[in-house]
């Protein structure tokens, strides 16, 4: 039998040398040691012995077993080092190629304009509020003071969704929301897309956006109005922009104004760009007229306010010098890339 055990031992150890894969190991783990292995079948024999050779014998066995566990574990550590220099040298790194370069996107010139124009309100202590683009016809007309068949809807004609609900023509909706729900004093401005039946050219589009403002508190006059939409001329355009306020006709607000702005081009001489009237048009104002605040119950008498309304796209034209509106939204890389 120790000659078996030494046989056993020569082999095993042999064997597991020899041995190609950590799969292979294991299968001759279980060939020398496994419950039907070679050592395990020599000790079951071991009640043959007489009692002085079987410890001897145990003794010899567990220092083979040792021995070829031993074997084992060297082995595992020999394949596993093989098998990673293997691997590092069929995935070699060429750390010298140059990267892919990654083109990070950036903001629209809308949202540029956008974040712009309400971080100069913001700065004067307005804040933003939004309100919902399917609107009823009750806010988006009614109680601005444009009644059913008032000649001022036609101007504004836009989507119907039924006879009572439409896709809002201008953001002003939004001042008879905040005014229903907030006492003044109030300074808002609240940006968002609008709605018109308009056909697609150089300067219109059925969807644009508009910022409007709203300013309600014991005293404002027409020179709050004034101040604060030069100053945000000033902050937008720089102080060298010279504006002009110009009466014009809104059926929400009394007195009204359209504010102008000299053209850059010519200084008010008149070129193609102003189409020769030496002035832009930019936005519409105005004192909120009595009969709104009257809608939202706020009492005239006691509160006064100025609102405006501004198209979104002008100002980023202007400021950019885009002369046709379609490139906001034809998404042509060529051109959003220069912004
Ligand atoms: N809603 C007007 C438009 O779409 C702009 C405007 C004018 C808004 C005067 C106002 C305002 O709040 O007071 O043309």
């Amino acid at each position: 039998m120790k000659e078996q055990l030494e046989n056993i031992k020569e082999l095993a150890i042999g064997d597991f040398l020899n041995a190609k894969t950590q799969q292979d190991v294991e299968t001759l783990r279980i060939k020398y040691l496994g419950k039907k292995g070679a050592l395990t079948a020599i000790l079951k024999q071991m009640g043959s012995l007489s009692a002085e050779e079987r410890p001897k014998f145990g003794q010899l066995a567990n220092e083979v077993r040792d021995l070829i566990s031993g074997t084992i574990e060297k082995r595992i550590t020999e394949l596993k080092k093989e098998e990673l220099q293997q691997k590092l040298g069929s995935e070699k790194i060429d750390v010298t190629i140059p990267g892919k370069r990654h083109h990070l996107g950036h903001k629209h010139p809308l949202s540029k304009i956008l974040d712009e124009v309400i971080d100069i309100f913001i700065g004067q202590g307005f804040k933003v509020v939004n309100g919902p683009e399917v609107e009823t016809d009750y806010y988006n007309f009614e109680a601005l003071n444009m009644p059913k068949e008032h000649p001022a809807r036609d101007t504004q004609d836009t989507f119907y969704i039924d006879e009572n609900t439409l896709l809002r023509t201008q953001t002003s909706s939004v001042q008879i929301r905040t005014m229903e729900k907030e006492a003044p004093p109030i300074r808002i401005i609240s940006p968002g897309k609008v709605y018109r039946m308009d056909e697609v050219d150089a300067t219109h589009s059925p969807v644009f956006n508009q910022v409007e403002g709203l300013v309600v508190d014991k005293g404002i006059t027409f020179s709050d109005l004034k101040g604060t939409l030069e100053s945000f001329i000033a902050a937008l355009y720089g102080k060298e922009a010279v504006v002009r306020f110009r009466p014009h006709h809104f059926p929400y607000t009394e007195p009204s104004a359209e504010l102008d702005i000299q053209c850059f081009s010519c200084h008010g001489k008149g070129c193609r760009i102003c189409k020769g009237e030496g002035w832009i048009e930019l936005l519409g104002c105005g004192m909120v007229h009595p009969k709104v605040l009257e809608n939202c119950n706020i009492d005239p008498e006691i509160y006064s306010g100025f609102a405006f309304g501004v198209g979104l796209e002008r100002i980023a034209m202007r400021r950019y010098k885009i002369d046709d509106m379609r490139l906001l939204y034809e998404n042509d890389m060529r051109f959003l890339k220069q912004f």
